[in-house]
């Protein structure tokens, strides 16, 4: 059993994985009391709103979709990313919609991804050993010892850029940017030549040609502010508690806690110990909820874990984000839905289909196959058809740029080319032009899901 009680400090009593060694305790206590005064970066309510969507994901009715950066970075903060990102997810986010005829929550890997969980605590290089890098939050990529030492003055950058980022997204979302009228100009130049570009064109103009006959029978559609602006939501991995426990408000509404360094946190899968700090720093916040489970997850402990972090069997309350690698998805996952289906759980389940497909290329550089990528989403459909459950979203890793750090996809990217324009401070992400290829894939394997479901079964039909 859980134990009941909860503050936003309690997890420092556990045991905790992941976590930097800061030479300097007093200055990293100093750090924490400031961001402890900071104003919150998200609201209560707006995470609650974020919950009844994903609500309506666990009901079938919504599709998630959630994708960024592995890592942001101090160095790459600029408006030209942002907004790259933003355009590019917009537009997947409409090839989702009108291609599948379904909603879709928008949440970003964005405005508070720093932190990174990593595989061994020390790098070798040249037969130098010294620190991981674990995230500009935490320390500095630069190979030297005094770059790799943790820095806690590094948070109040972190906090710095996060709410920064965060206000121009409310600007594009609410602004005008967002506006479905624009959704030709959203295609950026780099991919104008691509086959993704005249597929998406061609969206666009039955986008344009719906707005047009909305108009002609006499529907408004400056007076629809759903087609003007959209709801964006963030998130990150909830990695470094004290920063995390930092920016823990209670809401004056509902006396609840929340977490205020974004609308919706998730747990890594090498910190989601049943008892250990990360999932009880987690359970107590009210925010949504998103939980990576991975090849060593077994069915009963993830039910113990739903019962930790749901244990109201809430919608929208916890995603299940599986990322197993394209080979093992298809023997790996359907243990874990049978076992939720079969305690009645209501949860999304989600595809982060990066995390299982990353490999070493012949000339070291860290690449993930396109081809794994699709194939691992595809079998994560089969996986929930078959079992009669809800594919509800996928996780990616991508960026605006035109990045070569995924071989593969139209423009069939090569081990050799990885090293053009390897820009990653993690792990390879998509670049624009295959982060739209991948969401044209989605929105048929969507479609196809919620064909299957509102077709009357033969018994229905016979009747
Ligand atoms: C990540 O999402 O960047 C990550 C480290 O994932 P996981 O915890 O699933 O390995
Ligand atoms: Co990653």
């Amino acid at each position: 059993m859980p134990e009941l009680r909860w503050s936003p400090e309690s997890w420092r009593g556990k045991p905790i994985e992941q976590a930097p060694i800061y030479p300097d305790p007093a200055q990293l206590a100093g750090v924490e009391r400031q961001l402890g005064g900071f104003p919150p970066l998200v609201f209560a309510g707006e995470a609650r709103k974020l919950k009844r969507a994903l609500g309506s994901v666990a009901n079938g009715e919504a599709f998630l979709l959630q994708g960024g950066d592995c890592a942001e970075s101090f160095a790459e903060h600029s408006a030209d990313n942002i907004r790259d990102f933003f355009r590019v997810f917009l537009q997947m986010a409409v090839v989702l919609t009108f291609a599948a005829a379904s909603p879709v929550v928008k949440v970003g890997r964005i405005a508070g991804q720093f932190a990174k969980p990593r595989s061994a605590p020390n790098e070798v290089q040249d037969g130098v050993e010294l620190p991981s890098y674990r995230g500009d939050i935490i320390n500095d990529i630069a190979f030297t010892a005094e770059a790799r030492t943790p820095d806690p003055r590094r948070q109040l950058e972190a906090y710095r850029q996060s709410a920064a980022t965060l206000n121009l997204i409310r600007a594009f979302a609410n602004g005008g940017y967002a506006n479905l009228e624009n959704a030709h100009r959203w295609m950026l130049g780099f991919v104008k030549d691509s086959p993704q570009s005249s597929r998406y064109q061609e969206l666009a103009d039955r986008i344009t040609e719906t707005l047009g006959f909305m108009r002609a029978i006499g529907l408004d559609p400056e007076a629809h502010p759903e087609l003007r602006q959209t709801d964006f939501y963030t998130s990150h991995e909830a990695l470094l508690l004290g920063y995390e426990q930092a920016m823990t408000r209670v809401d004056s509404t509902s006396g609840d806690w929340y977490a205020t360094s974004g609308h919706m946190l998730w747990i890594g899968d090498r910190t989601r110990q049943a008892g250990h700090a990360h999932i009880e720093y987690c359970r107590g916040v009210k925010n949504p909820i998103g939980l990576k489970c991975g090849p060593s997850l077994k069915p009963d402990e993830l039910i113990r874990l739903i019962d930790i972090l749901n244990p109201g069997d809430e919608p929208g309350r916890l995603t299940l984000i599986s990322r197993y690698g394209a080979d093992k998805v298809g023997d790996q996952l359907p243990p874990l839905v049978r076992a939720v289906k079969r305690e009645g759980r209501t949860i999304v389940w989600s595809c982060d289909p990066m995390h299982g497909n990353t490999i070493k290329a012949a000339n070291h550089y860290k690449t993930r196959p396109f081809e794994r990528i699709m194939q691992e989403i595809r079998s994560f459909f089969a996986v929930h058809q078959a079992e009669g459950t809800y594919a509800g979203g996928v996780h990616l890793e991508m960026t605006g740029k035109d990045v070569t750090e995924c071989t593969g996809g139209a423009r069939a990217i090569t081990e050799l080319d990885l090293r053009d324009r390897y820009h990653t401070y993690c792990d390879p992400r998509l670049n624009a032009e295959q982060a739209i290829e991948v969401a044209f894939l989605v929105a048929e394997l969507l479609k196809a899901e919620r064909l299957a479901a509102a077709r009357p079964t033969r018994v229905d039909a016979a009747e």
